[in-house]
């Protein structure tokens, strides 16, 4: 049996010509990217009228989100340009693959961090990894701010998503997408946070779209929490706040970029509740088995938002014609913030169950 060397997966290996990189490009890489997109029965008859629904389930990248598809494209970058080190703000998750990539690259990485507003299990991640962390009095926008000082002077590379290797790495998801269904989807729910992610998902369609792999072009439809709606209001949320501290920004980065994506896709922002992002959490898992982040169960509290008959009037995302084909990405897996999990769906293990209990249970 003839051994298969492995460095031929992961988004740099699968999407190389459509990348920034060359033959002297060192791979720093996970295996990140192919995640599965599940089709979800139940959100289909949810939508009705023949309409399909697909699940991207980012959570499975190798530090458990979509962010290992542009760390690996920007750590890449960073050693091939001969940075030492690389810095980053974050809400939880870019510091979770920085720190990763960061450590299989053998170049050192700080973290800025908003003090007690990270979820307990990508805190674990940075330091696991090996970060050197720090904790910002502030939200992630001072965070973000303080990174482009010190990127102005240092010689330290600046792994956000002001990066542009970053989205470049990130869009890949929509080529696989493609690959899955043959074509592009109709519509693309997602959460939105910094807007890097809906920003890269527009350059991977159009991009297939240009080079004909695809024949269509999806309506973008982002979600951002209720109170951390930047974009959804027009103008910067100075205190943001939100139980999806994944996308408590006030200030997005990518703002431009998501607002011509929104235009040129004729999608749209719409806001969920943190009441309807925690419902939509636990229906994921409990309906379709898949556990999730809060933070990324907002496209899926989006499509309930969609067929509410109560939210019509305040609804801004397009009616969804039959016959659809939607994807919603979920960003982040749900052990990254076991903490609300564990809160929301009152865990409590029953002490010393019986057999007759037993059987009471599942009677
Ligand atoms: N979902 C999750 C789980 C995230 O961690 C983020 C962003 C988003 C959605 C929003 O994506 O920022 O590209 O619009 N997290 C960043 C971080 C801000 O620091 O981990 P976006």
């Amino acid at each position: 049996m003839s051994f298969r060397p492995l460095n031929d997966r992961g988004v740099l290996a699968r999407w190389k010509e459509f990348l920034p990189v060359t033959d002297k490009t060192p791979f720093i890489s996970l295996n990140e990217g192919s995640t599965p997109l599940i089709h979800s029965p139940k959100l289909s008859t949810l939508l009705g009228r023949g309409c399909e629904v697909y699940i991207k389930y980012e959570g499975l990248n190798p530090t458990g989100s979509f962010k290992d598809r542009g760390m690996t494209v920007a750590l890449s970058k960073a050693v091939e340009d001969g940075a030492r080190a690389v810095i980053c703000a974050s809400t939880g998750n870019t510091s979770a693959a920085a720190a990763a990539y960061a450590a299989r690259a053998n170049i050192t990485c700080a973290v800025l961090l908003p003090a007690g507003k990270i979820a307990f299990g990508k805190l674990a991640q940075a330091f696991i990894y090996g970060a050197k962390v720090v904790a910002i009095e502030g939200n992630f926008d001072d965070a973000l701010r303080l990174v482009r000082e010190i990127g102005e002077t240092e010689p330290i590379a600046i792994v956000n998503s002001i990066n542009p290797h970053r989205l470049q790495g990130q869009k890949t998801a929509s080529f696989e997408i493609i690959e899955d269904l043959g074509d592009a989807p109709d519509f693309h729910l997602l959460p939105v946070g910094n807007a890097g992610n809906i920003s890269a998902y527009w350059l991977g369609y159009t991009e297939f779209h240009q080079l004909k792999r695809a024949t269509k072009l999806p309506k973008m439809v982002g979600f951002q929490a209720a109170g951390s709606a930047p974009i959804f209001h027009g103008h910067v949320v100075e205190k943001p706040e939100t139980i999806a501290s994944a996308i408590r920004i006030g200030n997005p980065a990518s703002w431009e970029f998501a607002n011509a994506a929104l235009r040129d896709s004729g999608g749209a922002i719409d806001i969920v509740t943190d009441e309807e992002i925690l419902r939509a959490q636990a229906w994921l898992a409990s309906e379709e088995g898949i556990f999730v982040e809060p933070a990324s169960a907002a496209g899926i509290a989006g499509i309930f938002k969609s067929v509410d008959p109560a939210r019509q009037s305040e609804r801004r995302m397009p009616l969804v014609p039959e016959g659809s084909r939607v994807v919603c990405t979920v960003t982040g897996h749900g052990l990254k913030d076991p903490d609300v999990a564990k809160e929301q769906c009152g865990a409590v293990i029953p002490a010393r169950a019986d057999k007759a209990e037993i059987l009471r249970l599942l009677a």
